[in-house]
């Protein structure tokens, strides 16, 4: 990993998973990390790990559906700093069901943490970043299941379907408008972080998930336990966080973290052309 000593890391969705282990592997490399989580006891719990490591760090508790509160985040991080050099826009959130049965407070949900997060983080940051005189970076945390939609969860793989042809777009528009600010599209597949936990932060006022029938049937549960149940045989955070880092220093587009499935998309991208109905992933 290069030397960041100087430069400043912005982390969305810092408070756990993959977040918190970029926090980590930046601070340890020279950087000064800005964090913002909606989770604010383990994002307080962070700060102080890196502080006492001796990293310059800025937290703020807040929601990246919320366009003013990521405003405000960047407006304090420029403020510090004067500079940002790389900004993750990580924070995302899962769910499960039928497309039909689903409530639609989940596509409000997912849309506005998975899609409408990663509009707010770039709008607050990316036209500070491109008035810089130098190179930094933007990275979006995609997923694979923009690639190989998974059963299970429609509305997270329609959150990221989005997600990717927006990281697309914000490429070309950066390479046209001769910006110094190079973008990337995360696209890992099953990491071991605390993704099923997401229900713990979900930020509906009014909205009692409890109380939804559908999300008390077997059908939904059943769907849930597979979301859950396969976290943990995913990859390692530390190594999904490994392969990450060297897709933005290498300033690849797409980063894959799992080049296993690599023939499986190419597979899935041929039967589209082919006409052929989507099939099962294979894991
Ligand atoms: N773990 C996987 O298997 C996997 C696979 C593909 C993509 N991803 C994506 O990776 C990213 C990181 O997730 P992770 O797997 O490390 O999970 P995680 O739950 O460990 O980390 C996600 C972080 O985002 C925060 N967050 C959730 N909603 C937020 C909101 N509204 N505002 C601010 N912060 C919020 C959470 O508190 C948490 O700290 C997500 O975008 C996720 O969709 C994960």
């Amino acid at each position: 990993m290069k030397d960041y000593t100087g430069r400043l890391v912005a982390i969305t969705g810092a408070a756990n998973g993959m977040g918190a282990e970029l926090a980590r592997r930046f601070a340890a490399s020279g950087a000064d990390v800005a964090l913002f989580d909606i989770d604010g006891k383990n994002l307080d719990t962070l700060r102080a790990e890196l502080e006492a490591a001796g990293t310059a760090v800025w937290a703020r508790q807040g929601d990246v559906a919320d366009s003013t509160q990521v405003e405000a985040f960047a407006d304090e991080v420029f403020s510090q700093f004067g500079r940002v050099d790389v900004l993750f826009n990580n924070a995302g959130v899962i769910s499960a069901g039928l497309v039909w049965e689903e409530p639609l407070e989940d596509w409000d949900w997912l849309m506005s943490v998975n899609l409408k997060g990663l509009v707010n983080g770039v709008r607050a940051f990316v036209p500070r970043m491109s008035a810089q005189d130098f190179e930094s970076d933007v990275v979006n945390t995609d997923s694979i299941a923009s690639f190989l939609p998974v059963e299970n969860s429609p509305v997270y793989v329609a959150s990221k379907y989005a997600a990717f042809g927006m990281s697309q777009v914000l490429d070309l528009q950066l390479q046209t408008q001769k910006s110094p600010v190079r973008s990337h599209a995360v696209c890992p597949a099953i990491v071991q972080t605390d993704l099923a936990r997401c229900n713990e932060h979900r930020n509906q006022p009014g909205f009692d998930p409890a109380n939804y029938p559908y999300l008390t049937s077997d059908d939904y549960k059943r769907r849930w336990a597979v979301v859950e149940g396969s976290l943990p045989y995913g990859m390692a955070v530390d190594e999904a966080v490994t392969r990450i880092i060297d897709g933005v220093e290498a300033n690849r587009f797409a980063i894959f973290t799992h080049p296993q499935y690599n023939p499986q998309i190419a597979l899935g991208v041929q039967s589209l052309l082919d006409g052929i109905h989507p099939g099962l992933v294979q894991r």
